[in-house]
């Protein structure tokens, strides 16, 4: 686990240049996770080198499959088929990473041997019972603590049958998780989903040659199949890109370019609110990378304006509404949240820490059990807790570039789960930020 560490925000300056932002973490789990199963050597290139992703390449290591790593963002994996993964020897650590507990909760489950996944202090509090109800359905076995909380204790050996299942949370990790026990299980397994979400897994699944249906909101395979080694270009993180849309979106003078970034409609609902806020971002370049649609964004400072954000576009943007209330604090007039109970289980309460912290910087924000309602106002310097909550961390450190004075945010290691040297890069962009 990270140690602590804060950060110190002030007033930059406008934000200029060409970025590179880290490949997705959706992604990379997910890439590691398949070529592992695969017969054959894949390549991932653009693999993010965050904690979370090198967490799941670890455990994959620990289950005997064997992995290269000749540059950094990159990896060889030599796949051992489905049938072809080891038991390890203790526990197996998911750190900080939601996608990899849960995706690996539907795979082990269906494996000859027991296992027991553990994670850090924020993944030992997130709910579970959403994956291990549907598994226990398809005959998996697993024990979970009090609560249905990690650690997660997965008794192998199971024979599981497919199921007919219709998500209860929008949440593209269930519907994974099931779709990969399911690979397993006999007969046919369907994922139905009232809202859709991120489908990266029917996705690379098919990509590894897997024969599945899908379309938004439902995903249909046959258990016993086998995969076959490809390789995988991982595209840009869009939600780490967030950060950056956000953040010169606000700060007058800004333009930036961020480059091939993964556009996926599953993913990119921020880009419709902020264009709903009036922000001037446009699409460059726009091409394929690995199967998914990337483009440049331009982004250029504008003026914004408070929204009602449409609850449909909440789980096409789940992970930015730390960005989102950044945003909303910088705009003319009030921007409401509903439909999102869901942002309460993430890597801290984000709701709860998104208030709180812009509450410390002296804006009102009402909080709601769903959403919230912000009102902009002029930032002051102050201290903020991230909860040790990557995103919420990045997210205030916007904030401070366009508050009076400094703000403090505490526990910030943690943005190495998912956005390694996001520091450097909003320096070199024009941030003022620097370790306190
Ligand atoms: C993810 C799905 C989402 C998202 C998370 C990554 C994935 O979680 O918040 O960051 O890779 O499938 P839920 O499935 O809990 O909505």
């Amino acid at each position: 686990m990270s140690s602590k560490q804060d950060w110190i925000a002030s007033a930059g300056r406008a934000l200029r240049g060409t970025l590179d932002i880290p490949g997705d973490k959706s992604v990379s789990h997910r890439a590691v996770m398949f070529a592992a199963l695969a017969d054959g050597t894949s390549t991932i290139d653009g693999f993010l080198e965050g904690e979370d992703t090198r967490a799941t390449a670890a455990i994959f290591s620990r289950l005997g499959v064997q992995m290269e790593t000749p540059s950094p963002s990159r990896r060889v994996v030599h796949g051992v088929g489905v049938d072809g993964l080891k038991a390890a020897d203790g526990t197996l650590d998911c750190g900080n990473a939601g996608t990899g507990m849960r995706l690996l909760a539907g795979l082990l489950a269906a494996q000859r041997f027991d296992s027991v996944l553990i994670g850090d202090e924020s993944l030992s509090k997130r709910p579970m019972r959403r994956v291990t109800g549907p598994l226990s359905t398809m005959g998996a076995r697993i024990d979970t603590e009090e609560g249905g909380l990690p650690p997660l204790r997965i008794h192998g050996g199971q024979a599981l049958s497919g199921i007919d299942y219709t998500l209860e949370v929008a949440s593209a990790q269930v519907k994974s998780a099931v779709l990969l026990a399911g690979l397993y299980a006999e007969g046919e397994t369907v994922v139905r989903e009232p809202h859709p979400t991120r489908d990266y897994t029917e996705r690379m699944l098919k990509a590894f040659g897997v024969d599945i249906a899908f379309s938004p909101g439902f995903a249909r395979l046959r258990g016993g199949q086998r995969l076959k080694a490809t390789d995988i270009a991982v595209p840009a993180d869009f939600s780490s890109a967030a950060f950056f849309l956000v953040a010169a979106s606000i700060i007058p003078g800004s333009e930036l370019r961020l480059r091939a970034v993964g556009l996926n409609p599953r993913r990119t609902g921020l880009l419709q609110a902020l264009r709903l806020m009036g922000a001037d971002i446009t699409e460059e370049n726009a091409s394929e990378h690995g199967g998914e649609p990337v483009a440049d964004l331009v982004v250029r400072h504008a003026p914004l304006r408070g929204i009602e954000v449409p609850e449909a576009l909440v789980p096409d943007m789940i992970d930015e509404f730390p960005a989102l209330f950044v945003a909303a604090a910088a705009a003319d007039g009030p921007t409401v949240v509903r439909g999102a109970a869901e942002l309460r289980v993430k890597e801290s309460d984000r709701l709860a820490s998104m208030a709180n912290g812009l509450r410390a910087l002296g804006l009102r924000v009402d909080e709601t059990p769903d959403g919230a309602t912000i009102f902009p106002g002029p930032l002051q310097g102050g201290a903020v807790d991230s909860h040790g909550d990557h995103r919420i961390a990045m997210a205030f450190s916007i904030a401070g570039q366009l508050a009076a004075g400094e703000v403090r945010i505490g526990d910030v290691a943690n943005v190495a789960t998912s956005f390694p040297n996001y520091d450097g890069l909003a320096t070199g962009a024009g941030f003022a930020l620097r370790k306190g």
